[in-house]
């Protein structure tokens, strides 16, 4: 494990005064981790230091081809004031899958977590405590060869940022209203969807502004090929219940393997409900809205928790779940993974980590 320097800012800057009014990745904290990676000497160099703006040049490769991988995670501080962290071991695991997908040197795990645990610790004061809130944490690498050809870069910086965050909805535990997009797709199949990337968010992106000016908050993608099957939320993944199971897409290659997903389908098994991880196609399901059946849905993910949906629409028909209110598999999902995350619940499944 490499020994990580440490720079404390001498401009500390405010912090929030009305953790109610955070909203979601606005603010950041005084300080930020860096490693650099170059072939003759593999990662290197891991510091904090005051968080700043970097310098690249026009050329580097991130800005033209992509190049770049992401992941998303939080702090909590407990009431008795111990700070944790929600199963860091399968989001590293998932940055370096990332990471192989996307051509880039794996980041070694000792390396990650060291460095992620230094920076919490130096800026613990930003840890917010409010319901709802927590320090939300942004690892990430991006690719920094000055060249314009195609190919992997040989250099890359490795950062992380944290945001100290409330709801990743505005609406926070209030059920969303979720568009079932036919025309465009996000990922398919052998391509880069089940990596944390920036083109699979890009690709979201004019889907997205078509269902905000619906009125809806985020688009529920199709399979790329048949454009049949229910694959993610973008920014969760999504679960249904359906005649009493609990119903999910089935990892594909397509869909990202969220930990807040994996989470879900432990505790649902573990409380005794029945999990099926399916296909399931959209015909499916406005069948099950029609007859009754589907009886709850929501979404999980790092910065949406778990999140009720309340309506769906695809092409005309409008499915209205659970009469507009947060179902019960929901709340308790929404209540054991946070009350787990923060401390106020036993941690019996040894998912966080001090
Ligand atoms: C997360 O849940 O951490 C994510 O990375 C989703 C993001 C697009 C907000």
């Amino acid at each position: 494990m490499q020994e990580i320097k440490v720079e404390l800012t001498q401009n500390p800057k405010q912090k929030p005064a009305d953790e109610s009014k955070l909203g979601f990745g606005k603010i950041f904290t005084d300080h930020m981790y860096i490693m650099e990676y170059n072939p003759e000497k593999g990662w290197h160099n891991p510091r904090v230091e005051p968080y700043h703006a970097i310098s690249l040049e026009p050329s580097a490769m991130v800005f033209h081809y992509g190049q770049e991988m992401f992941e998303g995670m939080k702090a909590y501080k407990t009431e008795d004031g111990r700070i944790l962290l929600f199963r860091p071991d399968k989001n590293i695991e998932r940055a370096n899958n990332s990471n192989r997908r996307l051509c880039i040197p794996e980041i070694p795990a000792e390396d990650f977590l060291n460095g992620l645990k230094k920076l919490v610790e130096v800026d613990q004061d930003w840890i917010p405590t409010q319901p709802g809130t927590s320090l939300y944490i942004r690892p990430f690498v991006i690719a920094t060869d000055p060249f314009l050809g195609v190919r992997p870069s040989d250099t890359y910086l490795f950062m992380i940022i944290l945001s100290p965050s409330g709801a990743y909805y505005e609406s926070g535990l209030d059920p969303v209203k979720i568009w079932i997009e036919d025309d465009y797709v996000r990922a398919v199949r052998g391509g880069i969807g089940e990596a944390k990337t920036g083109g699979n968010y890009v690709a979201s992106l004019k889907a997205q502004v078509k269902a905000h000016d619906e009125g809806y908050s985020q688009v529920l993608w199709l399979d790329g090929v048949e454009r049949k099957y229910i694959e993610e939320v973008g920014a969760m993944n999504i679960f249904f219940k359906i005649n009493g199971k609990v119903v999910t897409p089935v990892l594909n290659g397509s869909i990202l393997p969220g930990v807040t997903r994996a989470s879900c389908i432990d505790l649902c098994r573990h409380w005794g409900l029945e999990v099926e991880e399916r296909r399931i196609s959209v015909d499916e399901l406005v069948a099950a809205a029609k007859d009754g059946s589907l009886e709850e849905c929501w979404g999980s993910g790092t910065a949406a928790v778990i999140s009720p949906v309340g309506h769906l629409r695809f092409e005309d028909s409008v499915m209205q779940i659970g009469g507009g209110g947060i179902g019960p598999v929901s709340q308790k999902l929404y209540d054991t993974v946070t009350g787990i995350q923060t401390g106020k619940l036993e941690d019996t499944l040894g998912w966080t980590v001090r």
